[in-house]
């Protein structure tokens, strides 16, 4: 008997290593996911680097990093699938069609998108910024995946894939069961982490723990974290999000419940906080770590694992592609 695998797809941008707001937030989703059988298929977004700077740096650098936490989380080569767009051109391919299925003013709409080009580091909004995410419903698209694993801020490009897959569905495949499956957000139910500063964790506002750091620096970046005056410890993200926060990733680390945590430490103040929270991140990263450092040790593989997942992604595009041209009448 053959079980039914549901197809996951999910991705980072290459531009910098990931943090404890990736781990908690989507790469322990994916690891639970592949481990609950699923397909995963996980993009280093290569191309989506340009959407909002004029140049993307040391893209290299970015791509191994980004291969290196994956398979340090628990990402497993043999079962999932890791890959980069630009190796993948029968998914770049899919964008043609599907930009037609979108007018210009619903391109325009995107919150993500508008967010984006307020914080953009371009001279100018590039034609790229605006359709960027079409090209993302073709990485979604590409493998018929059923479950996208995302943030919040994803949702908008959730919904443009649904409608292209619908759009697309309609108007070249209409009649048998449905070509392109509409594919369903996943959400982590996690409480947003903030970044040392307060602001949300992100790679590009320097505020982030990333998950390869050494013991040293985790205990630095802790110890610079924003909290406020109160001795006494409480969990309350309205009032006290900086606390909380830190609460938040105590609990995360431990397995435990913020509350207990935070009555624990009761008047401590935000020092006792602060060693409570390092502990508990280099304690749960360690063997992360660990493992990080080792693979780190043999660029060879990492090679080997991406040219592996290019190679799958690409016989996985190629048939979509194929069948995608059957039904537009473009098999000549
Ligand atoms: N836009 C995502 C981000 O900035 C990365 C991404 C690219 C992605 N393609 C994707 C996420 C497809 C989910 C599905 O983090």
């Amino acid at each position: 008997m053959t079980a039914f695998r549901p197809r996951v797809l999910t991705g980072d941008r290459p531009t910098g290593p990931l943090h404890l707001g990736h781990y908690f937030g989507s790469l322990q989703n994916r690891v639970r996911l592949q481990a609950e059988g699923a397909e995963l298929f996980v993009v280093i977004a290569d191309y989506q680097v340009l959407t909002d700077r004029d140049v993307a740096d040391r893209l290299g650098d970015h791509v191994r990093e980004l291969v290196l936490d994956y398979l340090a989380v628990g990402i497993d080569p043999a079962r999932s699938v890791i890959f980069t767009h630009s190796a993948v051109p029968a998914l770049n391919q899919l964008l043609l069609p599907f930009l037609s299925l979108v007018s210009t003013a619903e391109l325009q709409r995107n919150p993500t998108v508008k967010d984006e080009i307020a914080h953009s580091r371009q001279a100018q909004v590039s034609g790229l910024m605006l359709t960027y995410p079409v090209h993302q419903a073709a990485d979604i698209l590409f493998c018929k995946a059923h479950l996208v694993p995302v943030g919040q801020d994803q949702l908008p490009h959730l919904e443009a894939t649904r409608t292209i897959a619908r759009r697309f569905n309609a108007r070249y495949a209409s009649g048998t069961s449905p070509f392109f499956p509409e594919p369903e957000a996943l959400l982590s139910a996690m409480p947003q982490l903030l970044g040392t500063d307060g602001g949300k964790m992100s790679k590009s506002r320097g505020n982030a723990i990333a998950l390869g750091a050494s013991e040293d620096e985790t205990a630095r970046l802790i110890r610079s974290a924003r909290t406020d005056v109160e001795r006494r410890i409480g969990y309350d993200p309205e009032r006290r999000p900086e606390v909380s926060s830190l609460l938040t990733l105590a609990a995360l680390c431990l397995g435990r419940d913020p509350h207990s945590v935070a009555e624990e430490l009761g008047d401590g103040g935000a020092s006792a906080l602060k060693t409570l929270v390092t502990e508990a991140v280099n304690e749960h990263l360690r063997p992360i770590r660990e493992r990080r450092a080792e693979l780190a040790q043999d660029p060879g593989h990492l090679r080997e694992v991406l040219a592996r997942g290019n190679a799958r992604a690409d016989e996985v595009a190629r048939r979509t592609l194929a069948e995608v041209l059957e039904v537009m009448g473009m098999r000549y």
